[in-house]
């Protein structure tokens, strides 16, 4: 069973594709890590000329299977950083092969991401599309960064995850939009629990 799990930035989906996974038994892929990564070895290139190149090869160079540093990785800089190198072409193209095998290993697995139930695994056996309302990611968001000691400014927060959303939609080569069959989930007013008990019974629907 394959399961697709899209959304915009601090959506939810992360959780909710992890609990998925846990409930299943199968493996998970946070695919949003691979472009942070890749934005993260970029960090101090973005205005130069040779931008795109230089994030072509890091994103050639990745080492997807270890990605360590994970707090480096999931900081609201790295996100915007994550969101530039993802309207690369040639980025996403150097990294759909690791997430192509991912999602068709034997038994199955979870994907979270922007495209996987458009770009990565449009077969995928069940789609959902992870929507919540700004301020309220925003606040997740920070709640989550202050549980791991960081400070947390909400109105940069905020415009960050505007940004990142903005450039995610307009994005040519991105995939991001809800597929025809993808299940709407929306978790603006449901905590957690409420979420996965949400997910998995459209899940278990659909099976
Ligand atoms: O999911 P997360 O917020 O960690 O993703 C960081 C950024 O990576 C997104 O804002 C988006 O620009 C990019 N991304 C993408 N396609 C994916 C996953 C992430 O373009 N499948």
């Amino acid at each position: 069973m394959i399961i697709a799990v899209d959304g915009p930035a601090a959506s939810g989906k992360g959780t909710l594709a992890g609990g998925l996974a846990n409930y299943y038994g199968l493996p998970y892929l946070d695919t949003g890590l691979l472009y942070r990564a890749v934005g993260l070895a970029i960090s101090g290139h973005e205005d130069r000329p040779n931008f795109e190149t230089v994030a072509i090869a890091a994103a050639q160079a990745l080492d997807a299977s270890h990605l360590t540093d994970v707090a480096e990785l999931t900081t609201a800089q790295t996100g915007v950083l994550a969101s530039k190198v993802a309207v690369i072409g040639g980025v996403r193209a150097a990294l759909f092969d690791y997430q192509r095998n991912f999602a068709t290993q034997p038994g199955g697995a979870v994907l979270d991401g922007r495209d996987i139930g458009t770009k990565i695994c449009p077969e995928a056996d069940v789609k959902l599309f992870i929507q919540a309302d700004s301020k309220a990611r925003m606040e997740r968001r920070a709640r989550q960064l202050e549980s791991r000691g960081v400070v947390v400014d909400r109105y940069a927060l905020y415009h960050q995850i505007e940004e990142r959303d903005a450039r995610d939609l307009a994005n040519p080569n991105g995939g991001f939009y809800k597929a025809d069959d993808a299940h709407l989930l929306d978790t603006t007013l449901l905590d957690i629990e409420a979420a996965l008990r949400a997910a998995i019974a459209i899940v278990d629907g659909t099976m």
